[in-house]
């Protein structure tokens, strides 16, 4: 089968790194692409928010799967717009897609529907969203409702960053109209988990579980950013809270998006909280983590496209998906000043040689070609990713192929994988 890919990340190098493994597959694009999507698949130079020509595209290449990888097309629609052409698509239609695209929807959902979540409130007035910041404690979660990169979440340590942050956001809009509403919630403490599942808008097929590290610096210090490394499993995740999670959040929430009449299908990731055996929700995503996906995907042993294809054309999701028993952990190489301003077009050597390592594939999230050679085209530039029998093995033989790639305008974190150690 002919299928496309939209995107052009870390999270869509390593679905088309997976899926041009698919015997069913005979010829993969990807949209737009980037430089290492390109030796597994053919880039066509369409942007992911052009979604009247990825149709005409998806259509004159008779494509018979298009898989969108970014939440940018799916809040805007591009499966809706694909189903009204009669060409398969998998993800959620713009308003299953919500659950991401607009914090307010996601948290009165949970609210109303008794998901365990922190406690909140919603504003789209900027003195109401002051006073109630005057009336509650410190710390706080200020979140922009709409769309921002990953970066419209601010965790506040004094009222007066709180009221700061409120003004930059809802007066000066740092995040343009996803600004226009906020949501404030209880600071949670405890460790994080991305639990990502397949539903084909009643069923849910969870992937094995992952752990993100969002934080720009070791110890999860910083700015939060796109996500600077992740790995898989998470030890924190025990068969125990794996249940306690189906049972309150996933299930409840695919039931919850159907009787709101925004019934959910694809990809839905759960990113959670834990403390002990509490768990609370701290955002759902309409897609893959990037670059949850980089390790998930390279521990994946089933074949991802029957599942993809089942819940495009409306079929039942059965089965289990089977996994590789080695551990995996993705370290993103960014460019230095990532997520503020950074450089670009700076060359970045040894890729092919680090490719060739055993156990290790490098992703390529913002790269270019010029001039013969590879060169940063992005903030995120590159998810170097390894296998390994144990996480301290993949972290090891991950750090080794980091330091071939190493240069002086690249930043990494160097503790990717270390809080799974005090599990092990
Ligand atoms: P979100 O986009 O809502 O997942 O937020 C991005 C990141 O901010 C999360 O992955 C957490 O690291 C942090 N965060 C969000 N909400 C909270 C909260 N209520 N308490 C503590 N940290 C939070
Ligand atoms: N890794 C976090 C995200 O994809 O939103």
């Amino acid at each position: 089968m002919k299928v496309l890919v939209v995107g052009g990340g870390g999270r869509e190098h390593a679905l088309c790194w997976k899926i041009s493994k698919s015997p069913l597959v005979t010829s993969l694009f990807c949209a737009p692409g980037n430089v290492g999507i390109s030796k597994n698949a053919t880039c066509v130079d369409i942007k992911v928010t052009d979604i009247e020509s990825l149709v005409r595209f998806a259509k004159a290449e008779e494509i018979e799967l298009t898989i969108v990888g970014p939440e940018v097309p799916l809040s805007l629609g591009i499966v809706d717009r694909f189903q009204e052409e009669n060409l398969n698509i998998f993800g959620p239609n713009q308003a299953a897609a919500e659950i991401e695209s607009s914090k307010a929807f996601s948290k009165n959902l949970m609210k109303k529907y008794d998901i365990p979540t922190a406690f909140f409130s919603t504003f789209d007035n900027y003195n109401d969203a002051v006073n109630w910041v005057k009336e509650v404690k410190p710390p706080l979660v200020i979140k922009a409702d709409g769309l921002a990169a990953g970066k419209g979440v601010i965790i506040c340590h004094t009222e007066d960053e709180a009221l700061s942050i409120l003004d930059d956001i809802m007066n000066s809009k740092i995040f343009g109209d996803s600004g226009n509403c906020v949501v404030i919630e209880e600071f949670l403490e405890g460790e994080e988990v991305s639990f990502i599942a397949f539903t084909d808008g009643e069923n849910v097929i969870p992937l094995e579980s992952s752990q993100d590290h969002k934080a720009l610096l070791d110890g999860d210090e910083g700015p939060n950013t796109g996500g600077m490394g992740a790995y898989s499993p998470a030890p924190v995740l025990t068969p125990e809270l794996h249940d306690i999670i189906m049972n309150k959040v996933m299930i409840p929430t695919v039931k919850a998006m159907k009787e709101e009449g925004r019934e959910y299908k694809g990809i839905l990731y759960a990113g959670l909280m834990i403390k002990e055996s509490d768990i609370k929700v701290l955002e759902f995503n309409c897609r893959f983590g990037d670059p949850e996906a980089q390790p998930l995907l390279m521990r994946m042993r089933s074949d991802i496209i029957p599942l993809m294809r089942t819940i495009s054309s409306g079929g039942v999701a059965e089965g289990e998906i089977q996994w590789y028993d080695e551990a995996s952990v993705c370290v993103v190489m960014a460019s230095k000043g990532y997520p503020g301003d950074y450089k670009k077009g700076f060359p970045i050597h040894r890729i092919d040689e680090v490719n060739s390592m055993d156990g290790i594939f490098v992703f390529h999230s913002g790269t270019a070609r010029d001039d013969g050679n590879i060169v940063a085209n992005g903030g995120r530039v590159l998810g170097v990713t390894a296998l390994g029998h144990t996480i301290p093995d993949a972290m090891n033989a991950a750090y080794k192929a980091v330091g071939h790639i190493d240069n002086e305008l690249l930043y990494y974190r160097t503790d990717i994988g270390k809080k799974s150690l005090k599990y092990i």
